[in-house]
């Protein structure tokens, strides 16, 4: 797609060594017991929106039967090596609609790329519409408009056994205008192959940033129960429950 980041076009190959599958495991166990909440029957299947290297899908796929979507061709193929027992389809999660229904639908920090409050309501409609009646949806921004900080980050890692490349990173997290619903992190990678000279790539990524009211409004009236849960780390992430069917 031309219009996404580099980081999920010309350099997707790259992208576990600045992500990686390792990093996510306590936050994919933490998506796991808001989905598997005791409270309600187990889920079987889940649905991940904007599903990207996999990383999560790494971990969760023991719980659950997975089926994962992202915008990205070159994601997809990177995740189906790294999770070839889940199924991947390539879709927008805004608008994709695969006509069957799983008992829960997730969405981690893709949902970050909804720059506009239509294209959230878009991205919560999907996950309605793929949500069964008693089933759940669980939906975790990196921030939320209350959360936001500006900050400077960095790291990156060496390729396994195998794969000599290597990234480091510095991620520029601002926001150029507070009154609008987006922020820029701006990323420059420091690439480099074998024993050869770094290459530098700058990447700007435009994110949407929503009060929590706007995430609980839309999340309402698409029709979940909604609540929001402070995370581990300092986030919000929202739960939204689809009400079951009457008899
Ligand atoms: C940071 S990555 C997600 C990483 C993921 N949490 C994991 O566990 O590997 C963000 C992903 O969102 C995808 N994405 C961005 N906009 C999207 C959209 N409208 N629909 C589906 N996927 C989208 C990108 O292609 C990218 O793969």
């Amino acid at each position: 797609m031309s219009d996404q980041p580099k980081l999920y076009s010309e350099l997707s190959p790259w992208f576990h060594l600045l992500s990686s599958p390792a990093d996510y495991a306590e936050e994919a166990e933490f998506a796991r017991s808001l989905i598997a909440d005791p409270d309600f029957p187990a889920p079987v299947t889940l649905l991940e929106l904007g599903s990207g290297g996999g990383n999560n899908a790494s971990h969760l796929k023991a719980s659950f039967r997975m089926t994962l979507v992202d915008l990205s061709e070159g994601m997809l193929d990177l995740s189906r090596k790294l999770n070839p027992e889940c199924e991947h389809l390539q879709g927008d999660m805004k608008t994709v609609r695969l006509g069957r229904l799983f008992d829960a639908v997730f969405i981690h920090d893709a949902v970050m790329y909804m720059r506009s409050e239509d294209d959230l309501r878009r991205a919560i409609g999907t996950a309605h519409i793929h949500c069964k009646p008693g089933g759940v949806a669980l939906l975790m921004p990196d921030v939320i408009q209350e959360t936001f900080v500006s900050l400077t980050t960095h790291g990156g890692h060496d390729g396994l056994a195998g794969d000599d490349r290597r990234i480091r990173y510095i991620e520029w997290t601002f926001d150029p205008n507070p009154s609008d619903t987006t922020y820029t992190v701006d990323f420059a990678y420091l690439l480099r192959e074998n024993r050869g000279p770094v290459r530098v790539v700058h990447d700007t990524h435009v994110f949407g940033i929503f009060p929590r009211q706007i995430w609980l409004d839309l999340l309402r009236e698409t029709g979940f129960e909604a609540r929001t849960i402070a995370d581990p780390w300092g986030r919000e992430v929202f739960v939204g429950r689809r009400p079951p069917e009457l008899e």
